[in-house]
């Protein structure tokens, strides 16, 4: 059977120059960029080539990226490292901020968790009110990844605080303001998992998490993902010019869907939102059994759940734009890439009606409209 993949919010396929790039760099520079002869140096040419192409898609200097082993990495060195007092984080956070500041908080330091709206946006007043003279940080992601609503970074960023923003999901879909601290993730993007960057800036200093080397200028000790860097790299050069046509194809698939689809509702729909995700509610369908009776169909998306230790838990962030656990429980996340087309979203529409129906027929609650 085809498979129609909109679950790039989860991840994406590796892009052929990336791997072509990837592949080249296994086959001939094996060397450690750290060694001083030839094989060492051409392996290090290509490193600084993937920082050069990361550094220019996040608006920053070469000197400025960390390369590590993923956002999640990046995002416990920016937090830790910065050894704060207290912090100021949404309600929203991936679990890579989340049970970061969750930890700081068991390690005796305050985190404030600013709400968001019915929009899905933390409103910058809320923040500014939470500031102390102890605030060290404000950590707020660029984009949510279950939503794809946009976060005023800018704003946050005159505050006066340093900003750390877990930037994964904004990558390739919109401007980037310079702030202290950005985490990023080449899979989100097309390149290849376990690879990531913490970009630095403004003099900020970091106190070290790992010891064991003086790899990334001091900043990050082990021998580099050569490989990685370079599939990022390569990817990098290669974002921006599909978010258009993505917009197009995530908005005839939510239209689609909600036309079809009766007591079906975008969550925080109103909000600003980048291009290619969409987060619907079905009432009376439960979410885990339309991903499953979807993917049986050969579409594979997210639901607003995520399984924790056995049991099937309402997502925190649906949680917090006010919805119930029924209702964040009957929520799907639709997101939008590269492989892609109109027919696909048209077939995808099709199958969610038919899904959103049958599982209705089934329901014992849903009394319809
Ligand atoms: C917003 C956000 N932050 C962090 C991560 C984790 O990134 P990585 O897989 O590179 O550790 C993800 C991916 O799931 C994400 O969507």
């Amino acid at each position: 059977m085809t498979r129609f993949y909109f679950d790039h919010n989860a991840t994406t396929p590796l892009s052929a120059r990336a791997l072509a790039e990837m592949t080249s760099c296994l086959r001939d520079d094996f060397g450690n960029p750290s060694s001083i002869h030839q094989d060492g140096q051409a392996a290090k040419q290509r490193l600084e080539t993937a920082r050069r192409q990361v550094a220019a898609a996040v608006g920053a200097d070469p000197d400025e990226v960390i390369f590590t082993s993923g956002a999640t990495e990046a995002n416990n060195m920016a937090l830790f490292g910065l050894r704060p007092r207290h912090v100021i984080t949404s309600t929203i956070e991936h679990p890579a901020v989340g049970q970061v500041c969750a930890e700081l908080e068991r390690r005796g330091a305050q985190v404030t968790y600013v709400p968001v709206s019915g929009a899905g946006v933390v409103d910058p007043d809320d923040v500014r009110r939470a500031l102390r003279p102890e605030t060290d940080l404000i950590s707020v992601m660029a984009v949510n990844n279950e939503l794809g609503t946009i976060q005023p970074i800018e704003e946050l960023a005159q505050l006066g605080v340093p900003v750390h923003s877990d930037s994964v999901q904004a990558l390739g879909k919109i401007s980037m303001t310079p702030i202290a601290l950005r985490s990023f993730s080449a899979h989100k993007i097309y390149g290849p998992k376990g690879v990531g960057a913490l970009v630095m800036r403004g003099g900020v200093t970091l106190e070290s998490t790992y010891f064991g080397g003086r790899h990334e200028r001091g900043r990050r000790p082990g021998t580099e993902n050569l490989s990685g860097a370079v599939g990022f790299g390569a990817a990098a050069t290669e974002l921006g010019a599909d978010h258009a046509p993505m917009m197009a194809l995530r908005d005839r698939l939510e239209q689609g869907i909600v036309d079809r689809v009766p007591q079906s509702f975008v969550n925080a729909g109103t909000g600003p939102r980048v291009g290619n995700t969409t987060n619907i509610r079905f009432d009376g369908v439960e979410g885990e059994a339309m991903l499953i009776a979807l993917d049986l169909k050969g579409f594979a998306v997210s639901s607003g759940a995520a399984c924790s230790s056995g049991k099937v838990e309402p997502s925190h962030v649906l949680m917090a734009l006010g919805l119930s656990k029924d209702q964040a429980r009957s929520s799907i996340r639709f997101s939008v890439g590269r492989t892609n087309d109109a027919a696909q979203v048209d077939a995808l529409v099709e199958a969610v009606a038919t899904v959103a129906a049958r599982l209705r027929k089934l329901s014992p609650v849903y009394v319809g409209v």
